[in-house]
């Protein structure tokens, strides 16, 4: 068995020479200048780069939020350009769920209530062993009836993370979902997102900037300027933290390089 070919692992999504421009002309931004990236199925995936290095446009493409410019996303097998308008709000809604930095819960409604919403609009019921399954996951039984304002930071970005997960996406997406919370809150969140993945089976990806929270995960994915510019396995904050000073290395010398060149 041990010295058995490595299984074909399963591919959530991927993002083929993906390509994304904002703005015309000189004010031309090029956001994602050809990423190519495959996430595995039950796999915790990081995305790590500076600020402005494209880690959100990357998130939101791959989530069916916005179009590229370019170049192709598959969800599963399905490739996104192929979709029609209905088929598209069919998968954003069924195969994707996205937990924001700023929690973005209802104020008016209970946890219970935020947690279900996106299944109560589409006119679904949860599967009754999943969602005791997540709520125990998410450790918010008793706060079921709380309004956000009755929770902690950390609570609130459970919920949210609950309610990604309650409709069973095929995959996850998280932009620094623990960017507004305390070290204490974030850790609550991070096992959270990794006790689903190693648990539940899900498929999750994450950006964060955050060597300890990059550490929660299996795969780290570096971004900077566009592109992808490295990857490693099995990351501790020590190994993240080594390979961001190279890369920010790299990028200094680049830019040295390009000064000297121009003069
Ligand atoms: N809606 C937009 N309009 C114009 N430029 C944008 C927009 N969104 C992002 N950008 C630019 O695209 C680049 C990548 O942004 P973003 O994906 O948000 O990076 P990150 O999440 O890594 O900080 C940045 O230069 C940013 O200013
Ligand atoms: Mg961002």
């Amino acid at each position: 068995m041990s010295d058995g070919p490595t299984p074909a692992r399963t591919i959530a999504a991927r993002a083929v020479d993906l390509r994304k421009t904002y703005g015309k002309q000189e004010a031309e931004v090029r956001a994602l200048d050809g990423v190519s990236i495959d996430v595995y199925e039950g796999e915790f995936t990081a995305v790590m780069g500076p600020s402005g290095s494209g880690k959100s446009t990357l998130m939101h493409l791959l989530a069916a939020l916005d179009n590229a410019t370019s170049g192709s996303v598959f969800i599963g097998d399905t490739e996104l350009s192929g979709l029609n308008d209905k088929q598209l709000t069919r998968l954003r809604r069924d195969d994707v769920g996205f937990v924001f930095q700023a929690f973005n819960l209802v104020p008016t409604l209970t946890a219970e209530e935020n947690i279900l919403l996106p299944l109560s609009i589409a006119g679904r019921k949860p599967d009754p062993a999943w969602y005791d399954e997540v709520i125990d996951t998410v450790g918010l039984r008793d706060r079921l009836r709380h309004r956000p304002n009755e929770m902690s930071g950390g609570q609130q970005q459970r919920v949210a993370a609950a309610r990604a997960l309650v409709g069973r996406p095929t995959i996850v997406f998280a932009d620094e979902p623990t960017g507004n919370l305390d070290s204490t809150s974030g850790a609550e969140v991070l096992s959270f997102l990794q006790h689903s993945v190693r648990e539940l089976g899900q498929t999750v990806v994450m950006v964060t900037h955050d060597p300890v929270a990059a550490s929660y995960t299996d795969r780290v994915v570096f971004l900077a300027d566009g592109k992808v510019v490295d990857e490693m396995r099995a990351p501790t904050p020590e190994t993240v933290l080594e390979r961001m000073a190279k890369i920010q290395m790299r990028a200094l010398e680049t830019a040295a390089a390009a000064e000297g060149g121009a003069a």
